[in-house]
């Protein structure tokens, strides 16, 4: 099967020319302008963006959390990571306190067969200690699983020590993984929750008040003071805060680097919506903040301290997140986003002003390649690479809506947002895949991607 894609403009990370770009079998064969080989299928990609395919880093697909599982499960939500411009994700395997890294790893190969794009895990070290250390080392070495999640709250659940923690990043740093934390103080969020309910505020709303900015900052600190003094890789997820980004900043004058991960939600949406009826659509963790927060994470991306920008996708239908209904401390904490980050970031961050189209493609897709091990494989337009590529029109408008969306959840967080952007062919290992706003690919068709060495030089 031979693609080729005609007169589109090729943005990457570094670069940005009009070219034609020719696919042969999984990946790209050549570039240039006025290509003339023979081709099954010709794509007119004028007045286009043809970019690397998007590779979302934080995924939760069919995850058990808080009493109940994520709605979206791989197979609806690789298609609709797909149907946005999405066609990898790195999604969360959780060890269950006290059992193996294996058993984990093998429910979630169970649970990954009906993948429609391309993934991999990062895996959430729960319980650490000797034995789990022999499995690290053998995920990264033999299984391609190079980064560790650790949890520095929910406490009982997922949380692991400081102690437990330094240990890790040791093995991990002998064997050339990575450490990635979901980096808030636990034990001060856990007292504000308990404070808050005994007075009797159960709203959504203190469901933020209970995680302010300081929870985040002193964590993200803690943790770089942690990796300074194991030489550990790290990487913080979900960072949503000009507290938390200057711990890093601080870092840096000890010419640390820890890399940073912010999500869409956090660059667009703000803390005001606790205080609408709906407010559970937007109960996560951390939680949203103030314009500020926003601007200092944009300005973040710039200066690069913030290297990239995913989803922590985490879908729940509204009948789950009534589950707290009488209690913001029992609503499941997430939202849908993985079908909308690119249109997003783009629309709000392209379009603006905010960001460059060569570091929307950085954030969006390239760095996340390089951090997590798969770079050039993934996150380039170039010969030799996967051909994963985003056909996308820059202008044309659309509206973000449940009843037009491909996630497996029954609101959107982004109800009637008019976006400038769309994604309208994506093509996955040369294939197919979003075509006239239909998939074309199959469950099942979606690959573990095994991963090698962290690039550290962004
Ligand atoms: O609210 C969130 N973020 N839910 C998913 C779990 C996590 O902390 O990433
Ligand atoms: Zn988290
Ligand atoms: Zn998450």
């Amino acid at each position: 099967m031979s693609i080729l894609i005609k007169n589109g403009r090729v943005v990457t990370a570094e670069s940005d020319y009009v070219a034609d770009v020719y696919i042969e079998g999984e990946t790209i064969s050549a570039i240039g302008r006025d290509l003339s080989y023979p081709a099954d299928q010709v794509i007119d990609a004028t007045d286009k963006l043809v970019m690397p395919g998007g590779i979302d880093p934080h995924v939760h697909l069919d995850m058990p959390f808080m009493g109940t599982y994520s709605s979206d499960d791989y197979e609806t939500g690789t298609r609709a990571a797909l149907h946005g411009g999405t066609t990898m994700v790195i999604d969360f395997i959780l060890q269950t306190q006290g059992d193996t890294l294996y058993n984990a790893l093998r429910t979630w190969q169970e649970k990954s067969k009906k993948a429609i794009g391309d993934y991999s895990y990062h895996i959430a070290v729960t319980d650490f200690n000797d034995e789990v250390a022999k499995e690290v080392v053998q995920m990264i070495e033999k299984e391609g699983i190079i980064s560790f999640k650790t949890f520095m709250a929910y406490k009982g659940a997922l949380m692991i020590d400081d102690g437990q923690m330094v240990q890790l990043m040791k093995v991990v740093k002998a064997h050339g993984g990575i450490v990635t934390v979901h980096a808030t103080n636990g034990d001060m969020i856990d007292s504000l929750i308990a404070k808050h309910r005994a007075e009797g505020k159960l709203s959504p709303l203190y469901h933020y008040r209970s995680q302010p900015e300081v929870t985040e900052a002193e964590a993200s600190g803690r943790f770089a003071d942690m990796l300074h003094y194991t030489g550990c890789p790290g990487y913080i997820v979900h960072m949503t805060c000009e507290g938390a980004l200057n711990a890093v900043r601080r870092a840096t004058l000890r010419n640390q680097k820890v890399f940073v991960e912010t999500c869409s939600q956090y660059l667009v949406l703000d803390a005001s919506l606790y205080s609408q009826d709906d407010g559970a659509k937007w109960v996560m963790s951390p939680p949203l903040r103030e314009k500020k927060d926003q601007t200092a994470l944009w300005s973040g991306i710039n200066q690069g301290l913030v290297q990239v920008v995913g989803t922590d996708h985490c879908p729940f239908m509204w009948e789950q997140k009534q589950m707290g209904k009488d209690d913001f401390s029992k609503i499941p904490n997430g939202h849908p986003a993985i079908e909308h980050r690119m249109e997003l970031v783009f629309s709000e961050g392209v379009k603006t002003g905010k960001i460059s189209l060569n570091k929307y493609v950085e954030v969006t897709s390239t760095n996340a390649a390089k951090i997590f091990g798969m770079y050039p494989r993934k996150g380039t337009i170039a010969i030799g690479a996967d051909a994963d590529i985003l056909v996308f029109d820059p202008n044309k408008k659309h509206t973000v809506s449940a009843k037009t969306h491909h996630m497996n959840v029954d609101y959107s967080a982004y109800e009637g947002w008019e976006l400038t952007g769309k994604t309208e062919t994506v093509l996955l290992r040369g294939k197919v895949a979003i075509q006239n706003e239909k998939c074309h690919l199959k469950a099942g068709h979606g690959q573990f991607i095994r991963r090698g060495k962290t690039s550290l030089v962004m």
